[in-house]
């Protein structure tokens, strides 16, 4: 079973590098409505609007954690053209660009550290981990989204 399961997820890794060559903007979309999904239950629960859950906590850290490591490599050499709204600060900026994904990836993964095995205990708790991931997302999209 472990065998089949690392079977898959190594040709699920070939698969998505094959289609990354192919088309980095969808997938770097894709991956941001990712985020936009997981910001959005996160603010759920931090305002009340949904019951707090651990697993869910856990399951929003792990996607945006996901998104930090992956995104920056979906910005190949003429990907600023076409449908995108990526900045071409990010090519000409490209230090920059790279330092707001490392800070993204580090409290990401700060967040997922602090989160243990079942999440963090409660909504105190959640509070304090995702509040300076979430923090990236408004920085990188002013400096690097064009509107
Ligand atoms: C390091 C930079 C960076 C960070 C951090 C970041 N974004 Fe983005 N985001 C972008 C860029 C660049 C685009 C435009 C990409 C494109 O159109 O090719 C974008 C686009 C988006 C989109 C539109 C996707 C689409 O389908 O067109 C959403 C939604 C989004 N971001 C949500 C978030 C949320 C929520 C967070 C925080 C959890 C976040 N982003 C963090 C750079 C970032």
């Amino acid at each position: 079973m472990k065998r089949l399961a690392a079977a898959c997820a190594i040709l699920a890794l070939s698969v998505s590098a094959a289609y990354a060559a192919d088309d980095p903007i969808t997938i770097r979309k894709a991956l941001m409505d990712s985020n936009g999904a997981a910001a959005a239950v996160s603010a759920g629960m931090l305002k009340g609007e949904i019951p707090y859950n651990p697993l869910v906590a856990k399951e929003a850290i792990m996607a945006l954690r996901a998104v930090s490591h992956a995104y920056g490599s979906f910005f190949p050499a003429g990907s600023d053209k076409g449908n995108t709204k990526a900045s071409p600060k990010i090519w000409q900026d490209a230090a920059g660009f790279q330092a707001a994904l490392a800070k993204f990836r580090t409290e990401a993964d700060a967040a997922a550290e602090a989160s243990g095995k079942k999440g963090p205990a409660d909504l105190a708790a959640f509070k304090t981990v995702i509040t300076p991931v979430l923090g990236n997302c408004a920085a990188c999209h002013r400096n690097y989204r064009l509107k």
